[in-house]
């Protein structure tokens, strides 16, 4: 396909990210078509098509270029499905994707697009013959130097509540009572969601852990960090769980109510709740097996097994659990001194003693008559 005529409108696709990888520019329309590598030149020639513009009228805005050079590019830009002709399906298609993903766009659906549909890929024998003993990342995160305390090990009859029981009365709480928690039912929730259950063969990847939780290829890349401003038998401060001793390692001495309102933007309740435990990836863990950027969907999906099975754990507790992704990434990791390169919080998981239920949150006849209940026109979703 090339441009029929330079009387022709074309338009540069507005789903269209432009990078620098491995020293080439490359274009990479979010739909349909593989990135290309262009010329860095190539970019102003993108952009005398932002809006519907002949290729003709393009030369003329580029007039320190050869008028032939422009209209030869632009067949070529056509080509790559980085330029739609006027009324094509591939416009129309560009309008509804940057309609649909609105503000998201493009991060979000740059991000997507480009991790769709691709091959599954496990370890290529290249990858393998890296996997000695000493090349694969360690299976437990550690802090060798910190203080620390042995956790308990009690086994707790609440754990054996019928399952339907703490299904159904699980719900996020955002008022909670000053009474503290237990190191006891810390303990609990900790090793009952990131502690290790068993441990499985991986082959050629050693032993794996397996936990409460499924997780992407087994390679348990989410640690977990611990604020507590209102646990018994532990002076407030920030920890490390550290999974292979089931211990807590002292990081920074001293953290307020206060502190955790502020990590979490003041998100309701958050300043109330007796600890808040940091999902925190350790991405080599993940990377060292799955090479393609897909895998980081994956370690999101994880995140939100381990924040289902700490909520069920912590309401048959008795506990109420909170979870937030609205934190201040920077701040988290500045207080637990993580690099933000290697390892990065994804996920605020807290609890603490509700309070008596005041008001209740049942949707009544009101609410439905302001809620659409099924769509307006028939054949749309
Ligand atoms: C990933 C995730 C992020 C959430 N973020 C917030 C939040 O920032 N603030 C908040 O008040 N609730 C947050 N929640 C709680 C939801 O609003 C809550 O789950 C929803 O209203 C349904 O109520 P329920 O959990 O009681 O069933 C979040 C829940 C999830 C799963």
């Amino acid at each position: 396909m090339g441009v029929r005529g330079v009387d022709v409108r074309l338009r540069r696709l507005k789903n269209v990210t432009c990078y620098w990888h491995r020293g080439d520019f490359v274009a990479h329309a979010h739909r349909g078509h593989s990135p290309v590598a262009l010329h860095p030149s190539t970019a102003e020639i993108l952009s005398a098509f932002d809006t519907w513009t002949t290729p003709a009228q393009a030369a003329e805005v580029l007039d320190h270029l050869h008028p032939e050079t422009v209209v030869k590019a632009a067949g070529t830009l056509l080509e790559y499905g980085l330029l739609a002709e006027e009324g094509s399906p591939e416009a129309e298609e560009d309008e509804r994707l940057a309609d649909a993903w609105g503000p998201w766009a493009p991060e979000a659906s740059f991000f997507h697009y480009a991790t769709r549909d691709v091959p599954f890929e496990t370890a290529t024998p290249e990858l393998r013959r890296h996997l000695t003993r000493d090349g694969r990342p360690a299976l437990f995160s550690e802090y060798p130097e910190a203080d620390r305390v042995l956790l308990p090990r009690t086994p707790d009859p609440r754990l054996s509540a019928p399952l339907e029981q703490t299904l159904y009365r699980r719900r996020t709480h955002r008022s909670f009572s000053a009474q503290p928690v237990s190191l006891h039912d810390l303990s609990i929730l900790l090793r009952t969601v990131f502690g290790p259950a068993e441990f499985i063969d991986g082959f050629e990847f050693g032993a794996l852990i397996r936990r409460t939780s499924p997780s992407g290829g087994a390679r348990q890349e989410l640690d977990a960090y611990l604020a507590a401003p209102n646990v018994t038998g532990i002076p407030a401060g920030l920890y490390h769980y550290n999974a292979r001793e089931h211990s807590l390692e002292l990081l920074r001495e001293g953290f307020t109510h206060a502190e955790a309102g502020a990590l979490c933007v003041h998100q309701e309740g958050i300043d109330q709740a007796a600890f808040i435990v940091f999902v925190v990836a350790a991405w080599e863990r993940l990377r060292s097996k799955y090479r393609h950027p897909r895998a980081y969907r994956v370690s999101h999906l994880n995140a939100g097994h381990l924040g289902q099975t700490f909520a069920l754990a912590a309401t048959t507790l008795g506990l109420g659990p909170f979870q937030t992704a609205a934190f201040d990434d920077t701040a988290v990791e500045g207080h637990f001194g993580l690099d933000s390169v290697t390892h990065n919080a994804l996920y605020a998981l807290a609890a603490g003693h509700p309070t008596p239920d005041t008001a209740t949150d049942t949707a009544d006849l009101n609410a439905f008559r302001h809620t659409t209940l099924r769509p307006r026109a028939t054949g749309t979703l």
